[in-house]
């Protein structure tokens, strides 16, 4: 069952959403050379929690962070450590929130300094195969066409998406229905309906699309080493274009 969003519910949910947002813009001033990850994940939790906020991953599975920060060839799922950022890496940064009940939800790729020609390449067809699946994202319309617009994108520019890992409803829980896998084909092939709240995060990588996870049952990499990017919008599907809950990367960086 998916559920369908009265308008007030998916203003919640944005409330979420703006939530996260902040988060990630406390951290964005922070990303330099030398930061711990574990800095930057105490200043997100620090953020959520004075927003009246709970973080969202913090126990979800037993995961222990309020942020996941995968570097390089890490794909999603990175645990914040004592790992420093050094200048060329890649770092993507999720962030999920609880507030009054609703879900918040957000992913993003940021270079560390001056980043290699190809990674910021590969973070420019990532954002850029997000907003092909948003651009999908219509009443009336099935589900296939974000995941097979997201796929084309990115397949045609000569890297790959990950398959193990998928969007999502959101709402009243962190992950609902649908899954919304960043290719075809699929399972299930719903028709889209106004009020329908979805999370979608292509996940997108240099060479190969096989990702292997960590001894400590969470950090995903690349199989072949090389870097990956992630990032993530929540959207509300409504009559005419879909409606984007998380922050824009403008509001981000630009603190509006
Ligand atoms: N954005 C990811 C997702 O929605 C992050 C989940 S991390 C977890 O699936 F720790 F909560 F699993
Ligand atoms: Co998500």
């Amino acid at each position: 069952m998916i559920a369908l969003r009265t308008d007030r519910e998916i203003d919640r949910i944005r409330e979420s959403c703006r939530v996260v947002g902040l988060a990630h813009r406390a951290l964005r001033g922070l990303i330099r050379p030398g930061v711990k990850t574990a800095e930057l994940d105490r200043v997100a939790e620090e953020v959520v929690r004075s927003c009246g906020a709970t973080p969202a991953f913090k126990g979800y599975h037993g995961y222990p962070a309020t942020a996941c920060i995968s570097v390089n060839e890490q794909v999603v799922h990175g645990i914040p450590g004592d790992r420093e950022l050094r200048e060329g890496d890649l770092v993507s940064i999720d962030i999920g929130a609880k507030l009054g009940g609703y879900y918040g939800d957000q992913a993003l790729t940021t270079a560390v300094g001056e980043v290699s020609p190809e990674a910021q390449r590969l973070m420019r067809v990532t954002r850029e195969s997000l907003f092909k699946g948003i651009e999908a994202s219509r009443a009336g319309q099935r589900l296939a066409g974000i995941c097979g617009g997201i796929q084309r994108w990115v397949e045609a520019r000569g890297v790959s998406v990950v398959r193990q890992f998928v969007g999502h409803g959101i709402g009243r829980r962190l992950h609902e229905e649908p899954p919304v896998p960043n290719y075809l084909p699929l399972d299930r092939n719903p028709r889209l309906r106004r009020g329908m709240v979805l999370a979608i995060e292509p996940m997108v990588n240099l060479g190969k699309p096989d990702v292997v996870v960590a001894g400590d049952g969470w950090t995903a990499s690349t199989a072949d080493g090389l870097p990956s990017a992630h990032f993530e919008h929540v959207v509300a599907i409504m009559d005419g274009d879909a409606r984007i809950l998380t922050m824009t990367e403008e509001e981000i960086v630009d603190g509006k």
